[in-house]
């Protein structure tokens, strides 16, 4: 895992945005994994601001959200549809038949989860993964419990999870209590996943997520598991890492490397 720690939201947003937008432009057909939630709100703002003011071109990106609510109509507020549609696809020139987002009002979940995975298949896979964390370690809607290996399916929410976004709904009643979500297995399939976590309150699920041990009641533990995984984090979410000075000393490194080459980390190549 490559860990990256910035010294908060907005600089991890940027930074985040920044890797996107490299792939965007090297390979302009590429396909993202989106995510929801509070945290790549930045993220999303910045790719809008590149897009208008730098002309990052997105007409050939497609995309796959990892998850909607059951019994959503995409015109709720709350729906992740809609929530796309604000602070994303409104505010660049994405093709919306390049879109895809489950769909919470299938009335046959089976077979619309297999056809999700199908479609995901027949695009080449996802080149890049953007995944938040909820508070339990989850990613995507893939709760304590989860399989490592699952698939699009089905899930019940957590009293947990209801409670963090109930929030967004005003009240824990009004939050649906199953949702359609890309399984862990799935999200494992991306070539690179990209996994922000910010603020105070994620920085446990961060610790166990980075250095716990791999298991399915921590279900991001699984991307210890993929071979290219970014995190992105601010000071606050890093803050329970034991490791994090040694994290930062890579990421120093790394920068070096790609900057002046390996000559610069080799003995006695420190600049006085
Ligand atoms: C929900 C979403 C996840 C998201 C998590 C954290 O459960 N399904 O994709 O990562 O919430 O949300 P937030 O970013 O608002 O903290």
């Amino acid at each position: 895992m490559r860990i990256i720690i910035e010294p908060d939201y907005e600089a991890g947003s940027r930074r985040a945005a920044q890797l996107i937008a490299h792939l965007v432009r090297q390979k302009p057909d590429c396909v993202l994994g989106l995510a929801t939630g509070g945290t790549p709100l930045g993220v999303y703002r910045e790719l809008a601001r590149m897009h208008r003011e730098e002309g990052l071109d997105f007409s050939r990106v497609t995309t796959f959200n990892l998850d909607e609510y059951v019994g959503l109509d995409p015109t709720h507020p709350q729906s992740y549809r809609f929530f796309m549609q604000q602070h994303l696809f409104d505010h660049i020139n994405i093709d919306p038949s390049r879109i895809n987002i489950p769909d919470g009002r299938a009335l046959d979940f089976e077979r619309f989860c297999r056809s999700y995975e199908e479609r995901i298949r027949e695009a080449g896979g996802i080149d890049l993964q953007l995944l938040g964390l909820g508070r339990d370690g989850h990613i995507a809607f893939n709760e304590p419990g989860s399989s490592l290996g699952s698939r699009t399916r089905l899930k019940m929410l957590t009293p947990e999870t209801i409670r963090d976004n109930a929030r967004f709904f005003g009240s824990e009643e009004l939050v649906p209590r199953l949702a359609v979500t890309m399984g862990v297995g799935t999200i494992l399939e991306a070539r690179r996943c990209l996994l922000l976590a910010f603020g105070e309150a994620k920085a446990d699920a961060v610790q166990r997520t980075v250095e716990g041990p791999v298991t399915a009641q921590v279900t991001a533990s699984a991307l210890q598991l993929h071979r290219d995984v970014v995190v992105v984090l601010d000071e606050a979410a890093a803050s329970r890492l034991e490791r994090r000075e040694y994290y930062r000393q890579m990421e120093q490194a790394q920068m070096r490397l790609e900057q002046e080459g390996i000559r610069a980390l080799l003995p006695g190549s420190e600049r006085s």
